[in-house]
């Protein structure tokens, strides 16, 4: 092989090689979670700070968070309340069943009003008023102590998916 063929195939060999160590190394930061993909996953919720008988706001994985804390005097829903202490919880992801509006919460009427087509939910989140027929989505969540961690999945959740299909 001549001197200037050598030099053209050893300079490809070494295009080749940077572009599979590139190539490889990419991928491999793509299988692990961003950092900040890990910081969003859960939302730490300490139910002992939250007001009672009011919606307090919170967010998870970029979406808006409603969590109502609320003793007897407000109708409770076995199907959509955990217990923890004294108190009752409904947690629910703030985005409207219809076409993903926010709703917002009016205190007076005691339940939450989505601005884009007028759906309504009570504050426990179950759906009222056309054009919203499926209640807020409760999402994965999981209990420790007098916390609440979205976005893990705990018991709690777990007895409240198998009691809403009851
Ligand atoms: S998006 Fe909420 S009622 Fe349509």
């Amino acid at each position: 092989m001549d001197r200037n063929r050598r030099l053209v195939n050893y300079s490809l060999l070494a295009l080749t090689g940077t572009g599979v160590y590139y190539t490889v190394g990419t991928m491999f930061q793509s299988l692990e979670p961003p950092k900040k993909a890990l910081l969003d996953a859960a939302t730490y919720i300490d139910t002992t700070a939250l007001p009672l008988n009011e919606i307090a706001y919170f967010s998870w994985q970029k979406k808006p968070l409603f969590i109502l804390k609320k003793d007897a005097t407000l109708t409770l829903d076995k199907k959509r309340d955990i217990k923890i202490g004294d108190y009752y919880y409904t947690v629910m992801v703030g985005i409207c069943t219809h076409l993903g509006c926010v709703p917002k919460y009016n205190a007076s009427l005691k339940r939450f009003i989505c601005p884009c087509h007028n759906g309504q939910f009570d504050y426990n989140g179950n759906a009222l008023a056309s054009p919203v027929t499926k209640p807020l989505v409760i999402p994965p969540f999981k209990v420790h102590d007098e916390m609440i961690i979205v976005g893990e999945v705990g018991e709690a959740y777990l007895q409240l998916m198998e009691a809403s299909k009851a």
